[in-house]
């Protein structure tokens, strides 16, 4: 039989990359499939919680049995989970959000200059949304931020994940180690759980599929107020 420690609950995941104009045919975007993120979505659904995704860009198929939001940029995430956040009880940020967006979006396709000049791009920084949501008033609901980092070593990976929820806020934090052929895109994840006091609550590897599983189980039980 199933695991329905989320029955009653409401659930918000955001997933994807977010894609940042720079004229009206070019972005600035990631490698992010959302696959983790989804299949975090379906198994809080498995779970018996009601489920909203953001989703922003997405390279898999969306799950039935969830209200679905789309958004582009992090300024549109940003609005929606702004919104979704205080009706959850609890918030999953796996999506990854472009630090940065250009200070202007040009109307008309950027041309390449003949004179084979180099072309400057400038950006601005955007707002944490992460940082943001887990700073408001909160009330008892859970707020789980996601860390993906290139670390050569799990001592580095830690540190980095350590000062990471320091800085955000949120209760928990899941922290996965990417490089050019791991993490993103691929099928399968290794990562750890991070309390708000920087203690691992939980190792998962295998199919992101398990792995949104063994996660959810940790946030159903700290929701649920167990030790
Ligand atoms: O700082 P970093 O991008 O590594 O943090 C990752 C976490 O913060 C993820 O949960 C991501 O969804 C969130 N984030 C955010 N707003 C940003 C950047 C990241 O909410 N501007």
């Amino acid at each position: 039989a199933r695991i329905r420690d989320l029955e009653g609950r409401r659930v918000l995941v955001t997933a994807g990359g977010t894609r940042e104009p720079l004229d009206p045919v070019r972005y600035i975007g990631n490698r992010s499939s959302g696959k983790q993120g989804v299949a975090i979505a379906s198994a809080a659904r498995d779970r018996g919680a009601h489920v909203t995704l953001i989703a922003a860009h997405v390279e898999v198929g969306l799950p039935e049995g969830v209200d679905v939001v789309r958004v582009e940029t992090a300024a549109e995430l940003l609005a929606a989970t702004t919104v979704a956040a205080p009706e959850n009880d609890l918030t999953v940020m796996a999506a990854a959000v472009s630090d940065y967006r250009p200070v202007s979006v040009s109307d008309s396709k950027i041309k390449k200059t003949a004179t084979g000049e180099r072309l400057t791009l400038e950006l601005v920084q955007n707002p944490d949304i992460l940082a943001t949501i887990s700073a408001g008033p909160r009330d008892g609901r859970l707020v789980v931020g996601f860390a993906a980092e290139t670390a050569d070593t799990r001592e580095e990976l830690l540190a980095l994940g350590r000062a990471k929820i320091a800085r955000k806020g949120c209760d928990f934090l899941v922290v996965n180690g990417v490089g050019w052929s791991t993490g993103f895109a691929t099928e399968s994840n290794t990562v750890l759980v991070l309390d708000a006091a920087g203690a691992i609550v939980v190792e998962a590897s295998g199919s992101k599929t398990s792995v949104a599983d063994d996660i959810l189980g940790v946030f159903a039980a700290a929701l649920s107020g167990a030790p």
